[in-house]
């Protein structure tokens, strides 16, 4: 199975969706690699770096497309002016194209591709839950633009970050304000506060609180009884008085910092408005706002997209391509996702589409050229309107495509709760047969066994993810008592069935204390530079 990377053609676009490093973990999956001559040129990495981890160097675009199995690409595909063709037109039919393809906002670019019986596979439509991290593009990207936007900041800020005294006078330290704490604004907080800026952040999602707090930064509270988190973990829209209530906050904050960045996005949605122009012409001359959501309209009213300009004495900057602008780091990520990505769908030896994969599913826009039909397991959280031409028809047809950012079994099935019926039954002739027959002794045993059982679900069942460490640490205390029992139990008893209860429960407790302590020195050296 051969995999292709073209050169990508947008303008200013320096990313490639491989890099030697992580074709060789390509090839490692079983795939032969095709990349197109000086597709690395911009991100640095050469085509002897390639030819050097085996990868086969090809001349021209056409070859390299019409060769390949899968094109990976960092851009959807556009209009080739040097070849006076479009990359679509490039693709052999019933070969699979995996990409940022922005579905909603390019329907034509899709009806195209169904045209060509393709799959397609839309990076941005990769589910943001825990099993999918390791192929979040949207994440990847994020972070880097967090960190490039305080290094714009910095560049265009004519002082320090850090606070000095030197021989030469006493320099405060800036104060960074970041509107929006999801992946950009968390890259953004880290950044600016290891360069040594005071940072406040605001978010609508109080649960990112403990976060910014972890970062070092103060979060900004409004005395207002609204949470901004939606479903699947996004943010959901807030009620105008809100809005108001966090415009009032920024307009006090505009006049006191150096440097605001601002991430704020829902989405799906154009970004809110949230510094005016009031606001920017009451910052200090020197000032720099960094718009993040330029693309999606800026929350900026001052912002121009894909510019820095200063606007009386304040620099504002709305590029929309920051994680081009590191474009050795950004390819090896986004090389990294795909990657797991390729493995994740059965590496070179066994590439297939399994529409039961929940996050498979999700990012595929086309399937064969249709539109995948949603299976009935998957739950919808968040929809896109695509209007795509079928091969079949020459007639537009309607589809909803379904973006999956979380699953759940359906449970409505009458099959199923007829079992689960069933299940009742047992389990209530269960009971009533213990306890006629069993010993009052054993009841009561039984009966603290059981509300145990209720309790100890109950509490796991609701605590939050952020408290997941400091509960594996109170797991381990549990087991380390279910350990003692266990001994005492070996120690003082002769019978040969408490012995082994007695050993079951401690090698039980001890997989549990082991394994609490893998994960949490897993968990540790995530934060070790
Ligand atoms: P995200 O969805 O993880 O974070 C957005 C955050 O904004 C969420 O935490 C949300 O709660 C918060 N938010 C929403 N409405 C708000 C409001 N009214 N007030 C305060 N906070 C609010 O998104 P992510 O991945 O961090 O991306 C952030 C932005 O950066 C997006 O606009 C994205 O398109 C943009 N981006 C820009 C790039 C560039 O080159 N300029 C590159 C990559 C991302």
């Amino acid at each position: 199975m051969k995999v292709g990377i073209p050169k990508e053609i947008y303008q200013n676009e320096y990313r490639v969706a491989a890099t030697p490093d992580t074709a060789k973990q390509l090839i490692k999956l079983g795939f032969d690699v095709l990349i197109e001559s000086g597709a690395g040129n911009g991100a640095n990495f050469a085509d002897d770096a390639y030819a050097g981890v085996n990868c086969q160097v090809v001349a021209d675009a056409p070859t390299l497309w019409s060769e390949a199995d899968i094109v990976l690409k960092v851009r959807p595909p556009q209009m080739h002016s040097e070849l006076g063709k479009h990359e679509v037109e490039l693709l052999s039919e019933n070969k699979s194209l995996i990409s940022f393809i922005y579905s909603a906002q390019n329907p034509e670019l899709l009806n195209e591709l169904s045209k060509r019986r393709a799959n397609v596979v839309a990076m941005e439509a990769i589910p943001r839950i825990s099993r999918a991290q390791k192929l979040d593009a949207l994440s990847s990207m994020a972070n880097l633009a967090g960190y490039r936007a305080v290094i714009e900041a910095a560049n265009n800020f004519g002082r320090f970050f850090n606070g000095q005294i030197t021989a030469a006078g006493k320099v405060p330290p800036a104060k960074v304000l970041v509107i929006g704490a999801g992946v950009a604004g968390l890259a953004a907080i880290g950044t600016a506060k290891g360069l040594g800026a005071i940072v406040r952040a605001f978010d609508t999602r109080l649960v990112v609180k403990e976060q910014i707090e972890s970062l070092g930064a103060e979060f900004l509270e409004l005395q207002f009884a609204e949470d901004g988190t939606g479903e699947g973990g996004y943010a959901k829209v807030m009620s105008d008085e809100f809005i108001k209530a966090e415009m009032e906050l920024f307009a006090a904050q505009a006049k006191e910092v150096d440097i605001i960045i601002t991430t704020a996005l829902i989405p799906g949605r154009k970004a809110p408005i949230l510094i005016t122009q009031e606001m920017v012409e009451s910052m200090k001359d020197g000032s720099v706002i960094v718009d993040l959501a330029a693309e999606q309209g800026g929350n900026c009213a001052c912002t121009r997209a894909g510019e820095a300009y200063r606007y009386k004495g304040v620099t504002i900057v709305g590029f929309t391509d920051l994680p081009s602008r590191m474009a050795q780091q950004a390819s090896q990520l986004y090389g990294t996702n795909l990657c797991h990505l390729l493995q994740e769908m059965g590496g070179g030896n066994n590439f297939h589409i399994n529409l039961d994969d929940d996050v498979i599913r999700g990012a595929l826009v086309l399937h064969a050229g249709e539109v995948p039909v949603l299976p009935a397991k998957i739950e919808k959280v968040v929809e896109k309107k695509v209007e795509v031409v079928s091969d079949a028809g020459s007639q537009k047809q309607n589809h909803t495509q379904t973006i999956v950012t979380a699953s759940a079994p359906v449970t409505a099935t009458s099959t199923k709760s007829s079992n689960d019926l069933l299940w009742v039954f047992v389990a209530a002739f269960a009971l009533i047969g213990i306890g006629i027959s069993a010993p009052a002794s054993f009841l009561s045993h039984f009966t603290v066994f059981v509300l145990a059982c209720f309790v100890g679900w109950q509490v796991i069942w609701n605590v939050k993810p952020a408290l997941h460490t400091p509960l594996m640490s109170v797991t381990n205390a549990i087991s380390g008592i279910i350990i003692i029992g266990g001994m005492l139990q070996l120690s003082g008893n002769t019978s040969s069935a408490t012995t082994i209860l007695g050993a079951i429960a401690i090698f039980i407790g001890m997989i549990n204390i082991s394994g609490g302590f893998l994960v949490t020195q897993r968990m540790l050296k995530m934060f070790q530079r």
